[in-house]
């Protein structure tokens, strides 16, 4: 059997993990990955639901493959990830896009196999598979990883925080830390095969531990992780700022492979909207948090998500979110136009932001960001920094692309064979995006 399967994944680093672990199962059933969508036996759209034009991408695709499955019927259609999660968008999708095949969802993707064997030999015509949350998703399934050389590492699983604008808590079930002893075995095991970074992935990764008694918390996993062989660079995301304390700080400081560098999502920087958004911190206490990881680590690089126009936002409380990105200098930030989502309690709310005002807000926000990234990427000029190299840039063929260990995009020419490696590059030209060299 030679069959073929193509995947297209919407959304974050937990779905784009997911889809390894999918690709692994399949490839483990037989499935060989292609990236045309015509040819393929089996199409899977992994979905993410934050945003609404996540949603709408999903319909746009499945509008699209309509037309092949027609056109063949053996074909199977399946959609997995965050989407299914919710009840009402499922049924939605139930009845708009009947062609569907299989359905499944965050915490069932480990099943794959058997839902499949039900469609391929059962051939039962519809298979849907969700929970709500699961205490025994496996882990320990074939991956499919993207790279050779960095890897992503779950270390929990949910959101127990509840954000009043969020979906997450409800597409990915309750905060579940994973077993202490696992997650360093899986890391030993990539340091062992040749991996040089690992990303530990979790909602809300500095409160790992919160939830098994044995007080063995972050900062531990991080200690205990960084004496592990053959891994150089230790990531994480995300932080919530609630969670930040000295103890999480001095982790970083003292462990050489964990890299200066913390993607602290704040939202707003107004403390009325923080309240309302149920963040539980205020703009001083994040403000705080800035100077003591700034004071303990001079060279730390700090990252964040942004919202504009979440209900009730005023133009005092936006300015308060332009004064808190012009005091904290943010290496890099997403930004992103509040959305309504099914089910969350902003959501319900009756004072929601026309959306000219949020659009507007949204670009004097990235107009105030672009010249603090640029400023921040002019610094580089002139230094040597360590790179570890990803891949051929997608732009120029004749440039690499790698990561500073703060995180920091960098070009420069070099040979495809150095992907994969550290190199040292001097650093020439700066841009908002990125920052660009040559190989000392
Ligand atoms: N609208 C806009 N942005 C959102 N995010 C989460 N939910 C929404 C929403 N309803 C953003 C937050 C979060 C990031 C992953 O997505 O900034 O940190
Ligand atoms: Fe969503 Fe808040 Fe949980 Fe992040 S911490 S996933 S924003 S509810």
């Amino acid at each position: 059997m030679n069959r073929q399967f193509y995947i297209e994944t919407f959304g974050c680093q937990m779905n784009e993990y997911d889809s390894e672990k999918i690709s692994g199962l399949l490839n483990s059933q037989g499935y060989m990955e292609t990236t045309l969508r015509d040819e393929a036996d089996l199409i899977i759209f992994n979905t993410c639901l934050i945003r609404e034009n996540a949603e709408n991408r999903l319909y746009g695709n499945l509008g699209e493959v309509k037309r092949l499955k027609l056109a063949n019927k053996e074909k199977i259609v399946a959609v997995c990830g965050c989407m299914p999660q919710n009840q009402k968008v499922r049924e939605k999708m139930l009845k708009m896009y009947p062609f569907v095949d299989l359905i499944f969802g965050t915490n069932t993707y480990d099943q794959l196999p058997e839902l499949l064997y039900d469609i391929e030999q059962k051939k039962k015509k519809k298979v849907i598979s969700i929970v709500e949350n699961s205490d025994n998703l496996k882990e320990e399934v074939p991956k499919s990883r993207k790279f050779s050389h960095k890897a992503f590492v779950n270390i929990m699983y949910g959101c127990n925080n509840f954000c009043s604008y969020c979906v997450v808590p409800y597409t990915r079930g309750r905060e579940r830390s994973r077993d202490r002893q696992e997650i360093i075995e899986e890391v030993i095991a990539l340091g062992l095969t040749g991996y040089k970074e690992i990303t530990l992935l979790g909602q809300n990764v500095n409160s790992y531990g919160n939830d098994i008694d044995d007080r063995y918390q972050f900062p531990d996993l991080l200690r205990d992780l960084n004496k592990v062989e053959g891994i150089e660079r230790i990531r994480f995301i995300s932080s919530h700022p609630k969670d930040v304390n000295l103890e999480f700080i001095k982790a970083i400081k003292e462990c050489n492979k964990v890299c200066s560098q913390i993607h602290l999502p704040v939202q707003s920087g107004s403390t009325k909207v923080l309240q309302e958004m149920n963040r539980k911190y205020s703009r001083e206490q994040y403000l705080e948090f800035v100077r003591m990881a700034k004071a303990e680590i001079s060279d730390i690089s700090i990252s964040t998500d942004i919202i504009t126009g979440f209900p009730g936002e005023t133009e005092d409380d936006f300015n308060d979110t332009l004064s808190l990105v012009e005091e904290v200098q943010f290496d890099s930030a997403f930004t992103f136009i509040y959305s309504i989502r099914p089910g969350t309690t902003a959501g319900k709310r009756t004072d929601q932001i026309d959306d000219k005002i949020k659009h507007e807000r949204f670009d004097r926000l990235l107009k105030k960001l672009y010249p603090i990234f640029e400023a921040n990427n002019l610094q580089y000029i002139g230094r040597t920094v360590a790179v570890l190299v990803d891949d051929v840039s997608k732009n120029k063929e004749t440039y690499l692309t790698g990561r500073t260990e703060s995180g920091k995009l960098v070009h420069f020419v070099g040979d495809n064979d150095l992907i994969g490696q550290i190199v040292n590059v001097r650093i020439e030209k700066a841009r908002t995006w990125y920052i660009e060299g040559t190989i000392v």
